[in-house]
C-alpha cells in the first residue's frame, strides 16, 4: 500500500539542529533554531518555573483528569489580560475571549481552521515570514498572497510596498501580523507604521491575525510589546485574533502552551465562537494538556510570581541585545564589508544578516557555524566566548 509514497523535505529549521548535534567539531555553533540559550550555550528552565513545578510536585489537589477542549478557566482568563491588558474595554464588554492551544503553532490552526469553515479564503502573510504560516495555510486551503515587508536594499521595512499590497488585497482577506520580533527579519513597523496598516486593514476591511511568539523579546516589556495589538483591539476597534506561544518567554518549548485570542464587535458571538472551537478541537486532540497550562496560570495569578517572571523575561531579553551589539562590534572591528547597522536596529531573537544561501552554505559546511539558509540567526546562540570567532567566520565567506 506504501510502497509509493513520496519522502517529504527536511524541515530545515530541525535539520539543522539534527547536523548541528551530529558535527564533533568543538568550536560548532547552533544560530538556527529560535530556542534561547544562556552565555553558557544552555537552554535552562526559567527559575521561576523550576519554583512552580516544585510547588506542583507536592499539590496532591493536581490531577491528571481532562481539561475541557477550551482549556483552563483560569489560564485562558489570565493570558487574555497579557495580551490585551489589565483595563482592555473588550474584556470588561466580554467580547473576548481565549482558546488554550498546543502553543503558537496550535493557535494558529485552529484559528485559521475557524476562519476557513466560515468563509475566508484568501490570506496574506509577510515576505518573508516564518515558513510554517505559508505550511499550515496550505494545508487548510487558503490561498496563500504575500504582501511585501522587507526591502533587501534598504535592509529594512518596506511600509510603502506592506500598505499598498494591503490595499489591493479582497476584502475578507486574513492579514497575518507578527505582533513583535518579527520572524525572520527582527524588523517590527514603528507606531505610526501599525496605525497606517490598521487603517489600511479597516478601510478595506481585511481582518488581523496576530502572531505573537516573542512577547517581551521585542522591548523587554510586555506591555510594549502587545502595543499594536492593543491598538488594534481598543483605539481602532478592529475584530481580531492573536496566537500566543509561550515557548520562548516562559521558555516551555516542549511543553506546547499557548492560547487564541477572539476579539468580536458583539458579546453573542463569544459563546456560538466557543462551541465552533470545542468542536475544532474535539476533532484534531480532543482536549489540551495541562502541565504548562498549569504553570503559566500559577505565574500569571500570582503577583510576585509574575514579577520574577517579568524579571526572567527582561533578563533574557538584555543578554539578547547585548550579544547583537557585541556581534555588531566584532564585524565592524574585522571592517566586515557591507552596512552592518540593521542588525543593531533589530530586535527579538533574531538578526536577519542578509547573508545569501551560498554563503551560508559555507559557512555550514567549512566552518561548522549552522545557519539558516535565509541569512536568519538566532542571536543568543552567540556568546562572549565564541563572538570573536563567529564574526571572523562571517568575515571569511563574505570576503571570499
Ligand atoms: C524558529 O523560528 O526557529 C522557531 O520558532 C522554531 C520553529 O518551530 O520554527
Amino acid at each position: 500500500l506504501f510502497n509509493n509514497i513520496p519522502t517529504d523535505p527536511p524541515i530545515e529549521v530541525f535539520h539543522l539542529t539534527e547536523l548541528f548535534n551530529q558535527d564533533a567539531n568543538p568550536s560548532k555553533v547552533n544560530l538556527g533554531i529560535g530556542v534561547y540559550q544562556d552565555e553558557n550555550g544552555r537552554t535552562l528552565t526559567l527559575p521561576v518555573v523550576r519554583s512552580v513545578e516544585q510547588q506542583m510536585a507536592q499539590d496532591l489537589t493536581l490531577t491528571k483528569n481532562y481539561l475541557k477542549g477550551t482549556g483552563l478557566d483560569a489560564f485562558c482568563t489570565a493570558c487574555l489580560k497579557l495580551v490585551l491588558g489589565e483595563q482592555s474595554p473588550a474584556i470588561v464588554e466580554n467580547r473576548a475571549c481565549s482558546i488554550q492551544s498546543l502553543s503558537g503553532t496550535g493557535a494558529i490552526r485552529i484559528g485559521l481552521d475557524f476562519l476557513y469553515r466560515n468563509g475566508f479564503r484568501t490570506a496574506y502573510v509577510s515576505s518573508p515570514t516564518w515558513g510554517n504560516h505559508d505550511s499550515i495555510l496550505q494545508t487548510i486551503g487558503f490561498e496563500i498572497r504575500k504582501y511585501r515587508y522587507w526591502s533587501k536594499d534598504k535592509l529594512t521595512l518596506d511600509i510603502d510596498g506592506f500598505i499598498a499590497d494591503l490595499e489591493a488585497a479582497p476584502e475578507k482577506s486574513v492579514i497575518l501580523l507578527h505582533a513583535c520580533a518579527h520572524n525572520p527579519t527582527g524588523c517590527d513597523p514603528s507606531r505610526e507604521q501599525w496605525i497606517r496598516i490598521s487603517d489600511t486593514c479597516k478601510s478595506r476591511q481585511l481582518f488581523p491575525f496576530f502572531d505573537m511568539a516573542y512577547q517581551g523579546f521585542s522591548s523587554g516589556d510586555l506591555d510594549q510589546d502587545a502595543w499594536a495589538i492593543r491598538y488594534f483591539g481598543h483605539e481602532a476597534k478592529h475584530e481580531l485574533f492573536v496566537a500566543q506561544s509561550f515557548a520562548k518567554n516562559f521558555s516551555l518549548y516542549n511543553e506546547r502552551i499557548g492560547h487564541l485570542v477572539g476579539v468580536f464587535e458583539s458579546r453573542d458571538i463569544i459563546p456560538k465562537f466557543r462551541t465552533q472551537m470545542a468542536t475544532i478541537i474535539r476533532r484534531n486532540y480532543s482536549n489540551p494538556p495541562a502541565h504548562g497550562a498549569y504553570i503559566v496560570a500559577t505565574i500569571l495569578n500570582n503577583p510576585t510570581l509574575y514579577g520574577e517572571w517579568k524579571n526572567n523575561v527582561r533578563a533574557m531579553h538584555e543578554r539578547i541585545h547585548s550579544m547583537r551589539q557585541l556581534f555588531y562590534n566584532k564585524l565592524k572591528q574585522l571592517g566586515t564589508p557591507g552596512t552592518w547597522e540593521h542588525i543593531i536596529q533589530q530586535t527579538g531573537m533574531f538578526a536577519y544578516t542578509g547573508l545569501n544561501p551560498r554563503q551560508c552554505q559555507v559557512l555550514i559546511q567549512q566552518h561548522h557555524i549552522y545557519i539558516m539558509s535565509d541569512g536568519r540567526i538566532n542571536v543568543c546562540a552567540i556568546t562572549q566566548r565564541n563572538a570573536d570567532e563567529v564574526a571572523q567566520k562571517f568575515y571569511e565567506v563574505i570576503t571570499t
